[in-house]
């Protein structure tokens, strides 16, 4: 057992993107579990886009020099309370450090499911497919043959989108990526019908070649300009899923969307935003659905894994700068390789 542990602290506000100098890592002993508590040593990390927000001086964000929250999966490695084995492995939001005390309240033991990779359970049945599934079958209540549009397209919740979107009966899904890399990506790995390059040039101009017969359903990761695109491309009846705004968390000046507020109203366009916290009752349900695609090999889970603890900051740094395909998970150094689909390895 390793007897130290290392902690990610936040040291400094940023404006605009976020550099390694904003966290540092912090050594100390290992922790001893108080009873009632367990030690567990983390394996695997979640770094996502909301901890950029939660960077900021706003309600509810990370406090400086202290521990960082995230989501995460380790392995029990000494126990004082009966509810928790040695060796267990559980759910946490204690991230962003080698190893946690937690009790069984902050904790969620996973199913096992088998040829279901723990990495799973931080990507396509994790927060971030269960993001993908709410967004598809509740706000949007997608109905067979329905054409989708999907921005930040081949990250973890638009790789997630468009593989549920097509199980689940979609029609033409055009997806909105950072290179021309990842239109390839899309289209030949994860099943989209179209992508472009948001770079490219307007995206109005871009969406109106991907999806010259418009679109049904939006899925909007990013907003801005995309969003206000988007708005133009949807038909009569059309759903705008607000999932998240990622364009703006390192440009806090930046606009909003300028968009013909008459499209609403005209083609009876309905916008809804969520929050996955507020959905967990449809865990299970996610499981349901997705866990024999996986096991069947029609589901495969995208996933960026870096490897070492170490890697952590610039790995969340690199997925803001769009580094990643799939979901984003660091993996702690000792781990074997497990067994996940459409994965690419980095370290
Ligand atoms: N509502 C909820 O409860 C909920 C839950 C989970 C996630 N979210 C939101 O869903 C979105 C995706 O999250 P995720 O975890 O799946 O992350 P992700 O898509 O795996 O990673 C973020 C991606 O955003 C793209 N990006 C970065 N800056 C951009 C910009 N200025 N314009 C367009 N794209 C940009 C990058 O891809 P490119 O290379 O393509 O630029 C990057 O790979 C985020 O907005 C997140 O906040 C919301």
């Amino acid at each position: 057992m390793n007897e130290t542990a290392l902690t990610v602290h936040q040291t400094a506000r940023p404006h605009g993107f976020p550099t390694a100098e904003h966290f540092a890592f912090v050594e100390s002993t290992l922790p001893d579990p108080a009873p009632g508590s367990a030690l567990v040593e983390n394996l695997y990390w979640s770094v996502d886009p909301y901890h950029r927000e939660m960077m900021d001086d706003v309600p509810g964000g990370f406090a400086l020099d202290a521990p960082l929250e995230g989501r995460t999966i380790g392995r029990v490695i000494a126990s004082r309370t009966p509810r928790l084995a040695e060796g267990e492995i559980v759910f946490h939001r204690r991230g962003w450090r080698t190893h946690a005390v937690v009790t069984p309240e902050e904790m969620r033991q996973l199913p096992r499911f088998d040829a279901v990779p723990l990495t799973a359970y931080l990507s396509t049945l994790g927060g971030t497919g269960l993001t993908a599934y709410v967004g598809l079958t509740r706000i949007a209540r997608l109905q067979e043959g329905e054409d989708l549009f999907v921005s930040a397209a081949a990250g973890g919740v638009g790789t997630a989108t468009g593989r549920f979107a097509k199980l689940l009966g979609a029609g033409r899904l055009v997806g909105s990526v950072g290179s021309a890399e990842k239109v390839r990506h899309l289209t030949r790995e994860v099943g989209y019908d179209a992508a472009f390059d948001y770079h490219d040039g307007p995206a109005a101009d871009l969406l109106g070649k991907a999806a010259p017969g418009g679109i049904d359903v939006f899925v909007d990761n990013v907003g801005g300009e995309q969003l206000a695109a988007a708005v133009g491309a949807l038909r009569e009846f059309g759903r705008i899923v607000r999932v998240g705004t990622i364009s703006q968390y390192n440009t806090p000046d930046a606009t909003s969307p300028r968009f013909d507020y008459a499209d609403i109203v005209e083609k009876s366009i309905r916008m809804e935003g969520f929050l996955v916290s507020n959905y967990r009752d449809l865990q299970e349900e996610l499981y349901e659905f997705a866990v024999p695609h996986i096991q069947s090999g029609r589901l495969a889970p995208d996933e960026t894994v870096v490897d070492g603890f170490d890697g952590i900051v610039d790995a969340f740094l690199g997925m803001l700068h769009g580094e990643n395909t799939g979901k984003i998970i660091v993996r702690a150094r000792a781990q074997a390789p497990t067994r996940t689909g459409g994965r690419t390895s980095v370290s």
